[in-house]
């Protein structure tokens, strides 16, 4: 039946009247063959260990290149997805697929204000050891997100007898919705396959201080575990990863604990407190996408084109993309309409995740947390944010002392983290306008929650000790200044000791309120007042 449709869908690629009714209609497919079933020893298809005749399988030393080369391999190409081109293309370097907000795919940042940092270990410096969240890869839109409405919107119309798609938009009398919701897409699997090799070769070494199997922790939801078990079959090997490491999967559901996940018990995160980032990013849209409207409303009868419309075809350039390899949308912008797609994921995340929202530093505070935990051995005995009193108080489940910690986690999670450890040069030319892209924007969020975004923490001793006397963080390949945290001095390789950098930390647990933040009925006070995703004092 499903696959009926598909191929109704093809054959009319070639009649371009009557096609209209199915476009906007939604095709799936499922891969194998529901009648196929797979036999655990199957006798044509013998495994490995009982062919034998591997060959010589010498391990070799572990890489170190973050310590040992003069510089870090940065990730640029987004393999096998098709660069768009622009409609006014202006030959300039400028690439569509980087202008995506949290729907670009990590792209290496060259700098967030330190021209001179690189990832790689500064001299006089030794790795001790590493501290890693990352972001799931790329996925299909969330449940009820933009695309999939207006794929049904276009196909409600393209039932009736006027719909008719000319010019660019001719080939939306064929076109089908074919994104499913939230699993991971090929490409997204690509990109933690390669984070989890990128960080063997960088970081491999540090497997030397583990006397125990890492345990490393993601959520429950299907692409958080897919991206986990990605990344471990990078680091160590798909033919590795089931017996190297143990994952944790904290459950990510309403009012489950999990740092990885806070919003799950965080009222504030769920209400009109949080969507006031699509309240701030729809004045935007409202405004920079009149003249795209305009100027393809006459390629579409039998459906009026809002500006909400075309920010959801911008929408569907970058989740065809990512899923698909390739979108028809995506052609039908200026290189000015995508800075302004990008903006408006800016405001969505600094007035709905970031700092200019009083619910976010509070859904960080419970990561930071388990970091201060981790980086002082000392468990967490007081307990009141999102962290799970079960998970952390077992060594089991929780180890302190591990060489390499990595955790999976959302977008979302990522810019809560950030604004409370008060990484405030990402906030420095402050509350975002909703009419204008600012000059000097510092907050862009393609740089810091894309598809397989990843921030590291990297301690590192300068006296010889397995202690780390200092502390960095680098976000997407860029060294971060940690020049907000209290304490903290100006360091051209954002370095900071590393007993300031956690009293720093200590304070902002203390200085963040998760029970007023997460739970208090407010309304949000003037929005040019919070820089620090906190309720005023
Ligand atoms: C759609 O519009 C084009 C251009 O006006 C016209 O040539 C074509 O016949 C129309 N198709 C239908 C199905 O009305
Ligand atoms: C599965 O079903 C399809 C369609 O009925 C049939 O063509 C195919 O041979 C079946 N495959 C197997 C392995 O039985
Ligand atoms: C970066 O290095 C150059 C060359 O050594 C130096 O002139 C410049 O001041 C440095 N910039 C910063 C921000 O440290
Ligand atoms: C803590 O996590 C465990 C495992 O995910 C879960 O079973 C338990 O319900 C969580 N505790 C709370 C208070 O949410
Ligand atoms: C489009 O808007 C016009 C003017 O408001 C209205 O007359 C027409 O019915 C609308 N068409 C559709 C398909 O909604
Ligand atoms: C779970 O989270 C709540 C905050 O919503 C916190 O008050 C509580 O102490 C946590 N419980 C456990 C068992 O971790
Ligand atoms: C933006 O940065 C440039 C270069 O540093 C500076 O000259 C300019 O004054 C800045 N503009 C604003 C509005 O801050
Ligand atoms: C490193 O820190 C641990 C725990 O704080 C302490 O027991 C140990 O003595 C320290 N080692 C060195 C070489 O300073
Ligand atoms: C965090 O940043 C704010 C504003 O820049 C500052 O007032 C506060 O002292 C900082 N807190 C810590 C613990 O560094
Ligand atoms: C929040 O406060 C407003 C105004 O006092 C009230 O109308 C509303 O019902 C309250 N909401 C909740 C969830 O308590
Ligand atoms: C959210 O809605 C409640 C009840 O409708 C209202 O009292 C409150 O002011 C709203 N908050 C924001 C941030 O708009």
């Amino acid at each position: 039946m499903l696959l009926h449709t598909v191929c109704v869908a093809l054959s009319l690629t070639r009649l371009s009247a009557a096609a209209s009714s199915f476009a906007g209609s939604t095709s799936t497919f499922q891969f194998p063959p529901a009648n196929v079933t797979v036999t655990a020893s199957d006798t044509f298809f013998p495994d490995a260990e009982q062919v034998g005749f591997a060959g010589p399988t010498p391990t070799g030393d572990e890489a170190a290149a973050i310590v040992t080369a003069p510089s870090v391999a940065k990730v640029e190409q987004a393999f096998p997805l098709v660069r768009p081109d622009t409609l006014d293309n202006q030959g300039t370097s400028f690439n569509v697929i980087d202008n995506w907000g949290n729907l670009s795919p990590f792209k290496s940042v060259a700098s967030f204000g330190l021209p001179n940092a690189s990832a790689a270990i500064p001299a006089g410096y030794t790795l001790t050891q590493v501290h890693l969240i990352h972001r799931h890869g790329a996925r299909y839109p969330t449940s009820g997100a933009g695309p999939a409405t207006f794929a049904a919107e276009i196909h409600a119309a393209a039932t009736g007898p006027s719909f008719n798609a000319t010019g660019p938009l001719e080939f939306m009398n064929t076109w089908t919705y074919k994104l499913g919701a939230e699993i991971l897409t090929p490409f997204g699997r690509e990109q933690l396959f390669n984070l989890g090799v990128g960080f063997r070769v960088k970081y491999g070494e540090l497997l030397k201080g583990f006397d125990d199997l890492p345990v490393w922790r993601t959520t429950s939801e299907d692409r958080m575990v897919d991206s986990a078990l990605h990344f471990a079959a990078g680091f160590f090997g798909v033919r590795r990863y089931t017996t190297d490491y143990h994952q944790l999967i904290e459950i990510e559901a309403d009012g489950f604990n999990s740092t990885l996940a806070p919003y799950e018990v965080c009222p504030n995160a769920n209400n009109n407190i949080s969507s006031f980032g699509t309240v701030q990013a729809t004045k935007w849209i409202a405004q920079y996408l009149v003249p795209a409207q305009k100027r393809l409303s006459p390629f579409i009868d039998g459906f009026n084109l809002t500006t909400m419309d075309v920010f959801n075809m911008q929408t569907l350039c970058a989740y065809e993309t990512v899923s698909l390899g390739f979108s028809a949308f995506c052609d039908l912008f200026t290189e000015d309409e995508w800075k302004g797609f990008e903006y408006a994921l800016d405001l969505q995340f600094w007035y709905g995740f970031g700092p200019g929202n009083p619910a976010v530093s509070a859904q960080g505070r419970g990561w930071v947390e388990e970091l201060v935990s981790r980086l002082t051995q000392q468990r967490i005995t007081s307990f009141g944010s999102s962290v799970n009193e079960t998970i952390v108080s077992s060594d089991t489940t929780f180890p302190l002392n591990q060489p390499i910690f990595v955790d999976a986690s959302h977008d979302i999670v990522i810019t809560a983290i950030i604004t409370a450890m008060n990484f405030t040069s990402l906030a420095a030319n402050g509350p975002l306008p909703t009419d204008h892209i600012p000059e000097n924007q510092t907050y862009i969020v393609n740089q810091l929650a894309p598809f397989a975004s990843n921030l590291v923490g990297q301690v590192l001793s300068n006296d010889g000790s397995s202690n780390g006397t200092h502390i960095r963080w680098i976000l997407n390949d860029g060294v971060v200044p940690l020049t907000g945290i209290n304490g903290c001095t100006e360091d051209p390789n954002g370095l900071c000791d590393l007993p300031t950098f956690i009293a720093g930390m200590q304070q902002r647990i203390q200085e963040i309120d998760f029970d007023f933040d997460c739970f208090a009925n407010f309304t949000i006070p003037d929005p040019d007042t919070i820089t620090d995703g906190q309720f005023p004092q």
